[in-house]
């Protein structure tokens, strides 16, 4: 009933969303991860959707389902979601950057799995940096006046502070900050926008409904 009555704030619009933890393999078994369960970006794709938008959800591995009438791109690494999202920002009118992007990649992956050696030897990985895909995006939006871009950040101090100068550094309009880790894998969030104008608590409520609220913001922005 929520999807049929809501207003269609974004008909017409096309909506790029990335969703999830990202998955950095150290050899065919195992990875490095991180705790994003994707619920609030699925959230977003809804809420987008019943806005009346057409939306691309590129996503890490989640145990959710596909929100209805969402094309959804699954994706690992993030050098796999960097690569799908670069491939579709061309007609996007806004870009939501959800995922929990691992910062780091294992440089020195394994092909085959490690073994054990017996003497107690342990592995020695080795990082490099992943691309940061808002960033690119954002790139793309200053030469071509879109997609519209909005990032997240989960902050565990201080968010008033770094949710500002993380806005400013990535060089985008609106960025969405949350208090921390403690809210993953829950239904329920409390969020803090971040624009030109300084930032504005929206109070905790569950993850969809901040999710429309949060769709309504974008819809009146981009009129
Ligand atoms: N992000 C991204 N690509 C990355 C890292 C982050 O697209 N490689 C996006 C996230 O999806 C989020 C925003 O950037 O929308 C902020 O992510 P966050 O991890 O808070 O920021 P970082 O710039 O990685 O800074 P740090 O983790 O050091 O706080
Ligand atoms: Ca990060």
């Amino acid at each position: 009933i929520i999807a049929a009555f809501a207003p269609k704030q974004l008909a017409g619009r096309r909506v790029l969303i990335t969703a999830g933890p990202t998955f950095e393999p150290i050899d065919p078994v195992r990875g490095i991860t991180n705790l994003s369960s994707g619920k609030m970006g699925y959230a977003i794709a809804r809420a987008a959707r019943a806005a009346g938008a057409e939306v691309t959800l590129v996503s890490g591995p989640t145990a959710l389902d596909a929100p209805h009438g969402v094309r959804r791109i699954a994706v690992q690494t993030a050098q796999q979601m960097h690569d799908a999202v670069m491939a579709q920002v061309p007609g996007q009118d806004v870009f939501i950057a959800v995922a929990a992007v691992a910062d780091w990649r294992v440089a020195n992956a394994s092909a085959q799995k490690l073994k054990k050696t017996g003497d107690g030897d342990v592995p020695q990985l080795q990082f490099e940096q992943n691309p940061d895909i808002l960033a690119a995006v954002a790139a793309i939006a200053t030469q071509a006046g879109r997609p519209y871009c909005v990032g997240f950040a989960a902050e565990s101090e201080n968010l008033l502070q770094y949710g500002e100068e993380k806005r400013r550094r990535k060089n985008i309009p609106l960025l969405v900050g949350n208090i921390g880790h403690q809210t993953f894998g829950r239904d329920e969030n409390e969020l803090v926008l971040f624009d030109e104008h300084g930032a504005v608590q929206v109070p905790r409520a569950g993850k969809q409904e901040l999710a429309q609220r949060l769709v309504a913001e974008i819809a009146r922005r981009i009129s």
